[in-house]
């Protein structure tokens, strides 16, 4: 019950109420050489998914698969809003991303993989060796872990290949894999093997970030010790050796525990696994993300709809051609990765770049070089990304011949400013970029332009895709219409696809979360009544684009990464001197936003620059690094209301240097004037 109050409480600063407001852009429309090549150039296919045929189209996505046993039924709604598509149907993911490639194109490389340190050489990895691999990795988890159709494994690998690798023989064998960002900590990886229950830990030694070879084997140490203390065995550790043969971890491997995935891979060599056939509706993997709520959610991705729809906006958003050479620079512990690095492009047999490091390691031109060295022609990153490279190196594009002949930005909203850089000088205004919103629940795409049938407008994700019909409610739940400049909550009207299936084990989470809403019926099993809530503030333009402005909820949007403020200010509670603490957004110029943290102390406590690193520390070693605050603000007492509710809202606005309002109601007034001061001199 108390997480439900929380879950339905108003959040006082939200990233929509301090989004930048820009002027609506005008349009730049596409080049005619890319029109007359693009995969999906006709018109017809917004009427083809409009409404009223409303689930048959998306046959046209199933379609691109490769079925064991072609599906009887395309949308099941009994369980609504648990959606099943293509029931009955039976599938294998790894059968799809491989096997099905290698009569025609087994010699085609399937991952360019470069590794950080430019002294090291790029593996081509053709379709015919990630064959060989995921039958040998198969091979391994079914014989030597035990791993079968349904079981769940918690991977915490780096960007190597042996990430893709790993997924795609879980994938083969029906199992469900758990990737977690690699840059988080050993505790948040014990927080996700706990929650799916996973008995089995797959990590790598160590890899490199900003030229250093870091440790991460020690993380496996710490997510097996915090896993064990919330009743949670992992039976076996799988060692990935960056350097096979060698280990560069710090830490000494357990007997009886911890395997090198590199020496157990010699048992099964020349061993092949045949891809079982999965119910369309099997999940296929589970991706945990930040919520309103403390606990990260595991969202539940199935195998049949989400391939269809990742395979199917591969194809006609991101258009990638067989002669083409694709990079998407996300990390594949996100969702942009498994879906638009690994599921969809390899699904239609693309060549796909998948880079180790950082974008400026060793310096602002090495983006540049990877595009020219590998003639890559489709580029896919954040604006958390665009922004760094326009600061380090706004000249460095023109210094290298590469042609991009289409561009993606992801992930948060883009600044048309920034926009305009990328698509002048990155593209060279050659590109056509989409600039594409959806969300780890959403699988893939909701709003974006198809590039060759709809212009581009600066700082505006575009229309809903076809198939996905966005709406705008007000919070009375009426519709906002398109062209009045109001913003509101948008949802989407019907399902898709590629959306989840549920939040791993915890369907009434996800009804309440996710439809609860603006549910007319919750005994509804008629789609039309579970319109599905985003969390997103937006506003949409007359012509149908629409403009994403930022969380409504309690999450933070940091280069592109959600952070739920409820996860970082638990964190910070565990520091014994911390009596209180909120987290709230603060604009930042390359990462778009950053948390800021509030604490008070208990009685008896000082406040100290040492105190304040511990508590950073501490979210550090909870989270991970992407969640360090900016600044850790000790204040005497937090602004609160008269029944004792922290304003989260006044600290955003100190943050921020903007208005903070009328404070004359709060319970302590005065604290504002010494946050103020505090946190703005
Ligand atoms: C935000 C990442 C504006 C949004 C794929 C969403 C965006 C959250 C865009 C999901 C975009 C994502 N323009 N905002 N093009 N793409 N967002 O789950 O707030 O990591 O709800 O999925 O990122 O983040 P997630």
């Amino acid at each position: 019950m108390a997480e439900e109050r929380e879950e339905r409480e108003v959040v006082e600063t939200s990233e929509a109420q301090i989004a930048v407001h820009w002027q609506e852009e005008g349009v730049i429309m596409p080049s005619v050489k890319f029109i007359a090549q693009a995969n999906m150039a006709d018109e017809t296919i917004y009427d083809r998914f409009s409404l009223d045929n409303f689930p048959n189209c998306f046959k046209e996505y199933a379609d691109l698969l490769d079925w064991d046993e072609y599906w009887t039924e395309i949308l099941d709604t009994s369980d609504a809003p648990c959606f099943k598509w293509f029931k009955g149907g039976k599938i294998n993911a790894s059968y799809n991303c491989v096997d099905r490639h290698l009569a025609k194109n087994k010699n085609k490389t399937a991952i360019h993989f470069v590794p950080e340190l430019v002294e090291e050489k790029t593996e081509h990895i053709t379709y015919q060796e990630l064959y060989v691999r995921v039958n040998e990795m198969a091979a391994l988890l079914q014989d030597f872990c035990g791993l079968k159709a349904g079981d769940r494994v918690t991977l915490h690998l780096p960007m190597t290949p042996d990430l893709p690798i790993t997924m795609l023989a879980c994938a083969r064998l029906g199992v469900i894999h758990s990737q977690v960002f690699g840059g988080f900590s050993g505790k948040a990886a014990a927080d996700r093997v706990v929650d799916s229950g996973s008995t089995v830990l797959i990590t790598m030694d160590a890899y490199y970030r900003g030229g250093k070879l870091l440790d991460h084997k020690e993380k496996a140490d710490t997510a097996v010790a915090e896993a064990a203390k919330e009743g949670q065995k992992i039976e076996k550790v799988l060692v990935w050796q960056r350097y096979p043969g060698k280990y560069s971890g710090d830490t000494p491997m357990v007997d009886g525990r911890d395997y090198f995935v590199n020496e157990e891979l010699k048992k099964y060599y020349g061993v092949r696994i045949a891809p079982v056939p999965m119910p369309a509706e099997a999940p296929l993997f589970l991706m945990y993300t930040s919520g309103t709520t403390g606990k990260p959610k595991g969202c539940q991705h199935g195998t049949g709809g989400y391939l269809a729809y990742v395979a199917g906006t591969s194809k006609y958003v991101q258009d990638i051609h067989p002669e083409d050479v694709y990079w998407c620079m996300a990390d594949i512990g996100w969702i942009t990765g498994h879906s638009y690095i690994v599921y969809g492009p390899l699904a239609i047999c693309a060549s796909s770049v998948m880079y180790e490091g950082i974008p400026n390691y060793p310096d602002a031109g090495r983006c540049w070089r990877i595009a020219q060295d590998l003639d890559v022609n489709i580029f896919h990153t954040a604006p958390t990304a665009i922004r760094a490279l326009r600061k380090i190196g706004p000249d460095e594009p023109a210094k290298y011949n590469y042609y991009f002949k289409h561009m993606t930005t992801v992930g948060e909203p883009i600044e048309p400013e920034v926009w305009k850089w990328y698509y002048e000088v990155v593209g060279k205004k050659k590109a056509a970029i989409v600039d594409t919103w959806w969300q780890t629940e959403t699988g893939g795409f909701l709003c974006s332009t198809l590039p060759a049938l709809k212009p581009m407008k600066p700082g505006s994700a575009g229309p809903g895709m076809p198939g996905i019909h966005p709406i705008i409610f007000d919070d009375e739940g009426n519709e906002v219409p398109a062209g009045t400049g109001k913003a509101g909550n948008i949802c989407i009207q019907n399902p898709w696809p590629g959306m989840f299936q549920t939040i791993w084990g915890d369907r009434d989470r996800f009804v309440r979360q996710y439809f609860e809403r603006y549910c007319k019926d919750p005994k509804s099993t008629d789609w039309r009544d579970w319109p599905y809530l985003t969390g997103d503030a937006a506003v949409m333009a007359s012509d149908g684009y629409v403009r994403i402005l930022g969380r409504i909820d309690d999450v933070i949007n940091v280069s592109g990464h959600r952070l739920g403020t409820k996860e970082i200010e638990s964190a910070a509670l565990v520091v014994p001197e911390v009596a209180e603490a909120a987290v709230v957004p603060v604009r930042h110029e390359i990462k778009g936003k950053e948390p800021d943290l509030y604490v008070s102390l208990r009685p008896g406590f000082e406040a100290t620059d040492e105190l304040a690193k511990k508590i950073s520390q501490a979210i550090v070693r909870e989270i991970g690094a992407i969640a360090r605050p900016r600044k850790v603000w000790i204040v005497p007492d937090m602004p609160k209301t008269r029944s004792g509710k922290i304003m989260r809202r006044v600290l955003g606005a100190i943050s921020n240097k903007s208005d903070v309002g009328d404070v004359m109601t709060l319970a302590n007034p005065e604290i504002v004037e010494h946050i103020t001061k505090m946190v703005q001199d």
